[in-house]
């Protein structure tokens, strides 16, 4: 039996037309939510994303203040550009894209960032907050990946989630969201990781595998449990002489074996990626409407 494909285009596109409704109904009272981005350098994966970010901002009537800054670009410098937008009102996010070049401390900026702007959730307050179950800004792949199991009708509440993959973007703040003590949550979570010993004998005991590693094929088709529900959250480039640009995108679960075996799964692309973008559009209209006073 082949699995059902969880459509994060689909899912993405619904919470796109509510939040378009929401912007309308801010402008009524002459609001504009505003984000703030800023790219440091030119990694071709990171420009697509950003590139990807303000069309969106821009389909929903988000303002975004665009900002592409070279990979020489100083410390002082990129945190001058924050400390401008921290003190813009017309401003309610500010999304720096990560990864900074190796010469920029990346924890110096994230913590520069005024936490009520803090749309990507990666500010330490924030962090902090989300861990403690605290009301604030979550982070977006996480909170999309939440949104997605939950408008698909998959229950976490006492299911096994086996996250593969630890870093502070997706794996930890995945596995903090999911034990919180609420709804949508409620889950027993196993994080798993590189130093992790066997990772196929934690996966296959998984209600819900999330896959966050950043390498292709981390979970295969004898790593899950039959039934089991399979989130992608990989997005790796592949050598692929027959496609025009010479790559494709793959996630980090073996799609075509994994799928027989699942009961639902999300594609790459079209699964967690256009999620992410989604939440950050949720994130900045929600700073829009405490920066105003509207509950
Ligand atoms: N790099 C990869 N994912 C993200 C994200 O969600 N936000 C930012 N700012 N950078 C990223």
């Amino acid at each position: 039996m082949s699995a059902k494909i969880i459509d994060g285009k689909q899912i993405a596109a619904d919470i796109r037309a509510e939040l378009t409704t929401a912007v309308a109904a801010l402008k009524e009272k002459g609001i504009v939510p505003g984000l703030g981005v800023i790219l440091v350098g030119a990694d071709p994966a990171s420009q697509s994303y950003v590139t990807a970010k303000e069309r969106a901002c821009e389909t929903i009537g988000i303002y975004s203040d665009d900002n592409r800054l070279t990979a020489e670009t100083s410390q002082e410098e990129l945190l001058a550009l924050v400390d401008r937008m921290n003190n813009d009102p017309k401003i309610n996010g500010i999304l720096v894209q990560l990864p900074l070049p190796k010469h920029i401390d990346e924890a110096a900026v994230l913590l520069a960032i005024d936490p009520d702007k803090d749309v990507d959730g990666f500010h330490p307050m924030n962090v902090g907050k989300m861990m403690v179950g605290e009301e604030t800004f979550l982070p977006c792949t996480p909170h999309g990946i939440l949104q997605m199991l939950s408008r698909s009708g998959v229950e976490t509440e006492g299911a096994h989630v086996v996250v593969i993959g630890r870093s502070n973007i997706v794996g930890k703040p995945v596995a903090n969201m999911l034990l919180q003590k609420k709804k949508g949550a409620n889950a027993t979570v196993t994080l798993c990781h590189t130093r992790t010993k066997d990772v196929g004998h934690f996966a296959r005991q998984a209600d819900i595998i999330i896959a966050a590693s950043g390498w292709p094929n981390t979970v295969t088709a004898d790593m899950v449990k039959p039934g089991a529900v399979v989130v992608d959250v990989g997005v790796n480039r592949v050598e692929d002489s027959t496609r025009e640009r010479g790559y494709r995108l793959v996630g980090d679960v073996d799609f075509d074996a994994v799928k027989e075996v699942a009961s639902m799964i999300t594609p790459v692309p079209g699964g967690v990626g256009p999620m992410t973008i989604t939440m950050l559009l949720y994130n900045t209209v929600e700073s829009a409407r405490r920066a105003n006073g509207i509950k």
